[in-house]
């Protein structure tokens, strides 16, 4: 048994049955999740309640023994990991949907309920948390918190920060915060909450959450566009948003040679597809039945269709074909098969600057090797692209900067990010000191430094001075 849980139990006991704790044999058997370092610790505490985290919380502050968070361990850009030393206190336990109130349309739940459960459970009363994304079967709404993460709806509805009414969170140094307010509207001082979304467990452990929620609407219909470039796509979603009896549920776009790739992984049937096709953008509507919504599709393709140059397209004819549609954008995984270790980005930029990037973005790559190239694919009404870096040699140490440099390249001057919704992480650190903002940088370690002193939460992840 490690040195850490022996320590912990000899001193917590007293508390009981709301602390759990898991070793290394245990954790060896485990899947570590998106990043193999993510249980380097060894060990991991699961508190059955908040007050049981604040626990040992402070047991670690005494002990100077550093805290890593976990959710659902599907972080992207390595916020997880551990190293020998960190005690891992993940939310799993934490896992209770609490109440859902339909009348204030919100809900309260645990840090370690998955999206999932969440969607699941409001799917009972005609709502949703309004924020969806590929890993929601895994994904926690503490996670999501702790990322500030985006994904299909944010066009919509925004992202984490706009959905979360309320938090609780077991700050820096053990004390418990509970801030679960259940209305939109609080002008009351500086709302600390916002302080922890999006701080990658670096400014206290997220333990409850009160979360927003919106109209749920079944009556669907999906299509499959191949269209010319980005500002095609836009055309359409500006339309599509535009109509006032339709709800636009979302818009992905998939770069030629993502989705051709994806398309050939997964088996899918290309026959409708014109040849040339530079890319292809995946909608969703929804409206008063299934039937106006496909015709609404239909009808809204039809019009735009040679203004905008569209080459061919697919409306899914059953729910089962619209989850395929879904399954070539969403199950990205290939992606690694094709190219192992593919360096892989998020980045943002106004809609409108999207052809630019990418063309750009494509050009410099070609000057760091001419057989480089990227497989492009994202949320498109945002300006949320994934780029993943293919070719040979895409994975040798003496590129590594200079591919970062061709994707974060213009981004900022564009007036986007470098991380859009995954996060800074382990991954991001470089991007952090070379392309984020110095001044916000020097706020951002002026808050860690006065919450954190010690430097025991999330350490060696996003970088806070040196
Ligand atoms: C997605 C994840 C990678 O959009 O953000 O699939
Ligand atoms: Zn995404």
């Amino acid at each position: 048994m490690s040195e850490i849980i022996r320590s912990l139990q000899h001193d917590l006991n007293e508390f009981g049955a709301n602390l759990h704790f898991i070793g290394s044999d245990t954790l060896r058997g485990r899947h570590p999740g998106e990043h193999p370092d993510n249980f380097g610790a060894g060990v991991m505490a699961q508190p059955a309640t908040p007050e049981a985290a604040a626990v040992i919380v402070r047991w670690c502050v005494d002990n100077n023994v550093p805290v890593v968070p976990q959710g659902g361990r599907t972080g992207l850009v390595g916020g997880g990991i551990s190293r020998p030393g960190d005690l891992i206190v993940s939310t799993a336990k934490l896992n209770r949907i609490e109440a859902i109130d339909p009348l204030a349309r919100t809900a309260t739940v645990g840090a370690g309920v998955t999206l999932q459960a969440l969607q699941e459970a409001a799917a009972e009363f005609g709502l949703t948390p309004g924020i969806d994304l590929a890993a929601r079967g895994t994904a926690t709404i503490g996670g999501m918190i702790a990322t500030n993460a985006g994904g299909i709806l944010a066009f919509r509805n925004g992202v984490m920060r706009h959905q979360v009414l309320g938090i609780e969170a077991v700050m820096p140094d053990g004390s418990l915060v509970s801030d679960l307010t259940r209305v939109l509207k609080v002008s009351a001082g500086p709302d600390i909450k916002q302080l922890l979304i999006g701080s990658e467990g670096a400014y206290g452990l997220v333990t409850r959450a009160v979360v927003k929620l919106e109209s749920f609407n079944p009556q669907r219909a999906t299509a499959l566009v191949g269209v010319q470039d980005a500002a095609s796509a836009l055309a359409l979603v500006g339309h599509f948003r535009a109509q006032p009896a339709l709800q636009l549920e979302g818009a992905e776009l998939m770069w030629r040679n993502f989705f051709l790739d994806s398309a050939r992984e997964r088996g899918f049937d290309l026959d409708w597809l014109e040849e040339e096709t530079p890319a292809v953008l995946l909608m969703e509507v929804s409206a008063a039945s299934e039937e106006d919504a496909r015709g609404a599709l239909e009808d809204g393709l039809a019009a735009l269709w040679e203004e905008h140059d569209l080459s061919s397209g697919i409306v899914a004819a059953s729910l089962d074909q619209a989850r395929r549609f879904w399954a070539l954008r969403e199950e990205s995984e290939f992606i690694y098969r094709v190219q192992p270790a593919a360096p892989s980005f998020d980045v943002s930029v106004p809609p409108g600057a999207l052809d630019a990037y990418v063309a750009g973005l494509k050009a410099r790559l070609k000057v760091v090797d001419a057989v480089f190239d990227a497989y492009v694919y994202g949320h498109i009404a945002d300006g949320n692209l994934h780029i993943s870096v293919i070719g040979d040699g895409v994975t040798a140490a003496s590129v590594k900067e200079p591919i970062e440099d061709a994707v974060y390249t213009g981004v900022a001057e564009a007036g986007g990010s470098f991380s859009a919704e995954h996060g800074v992480g382990t991954e991001k650190r470089r991007a952090y000191l070379t392309f984020g903002n110095p001044a916000r940088r020097a706020v951002a370690q002026a808050i860690k430094a006065a919450l954190d002193p010690k430097n025991l939460f999330n350490p060696g992840k996003v970088p806070y001075g040196a």
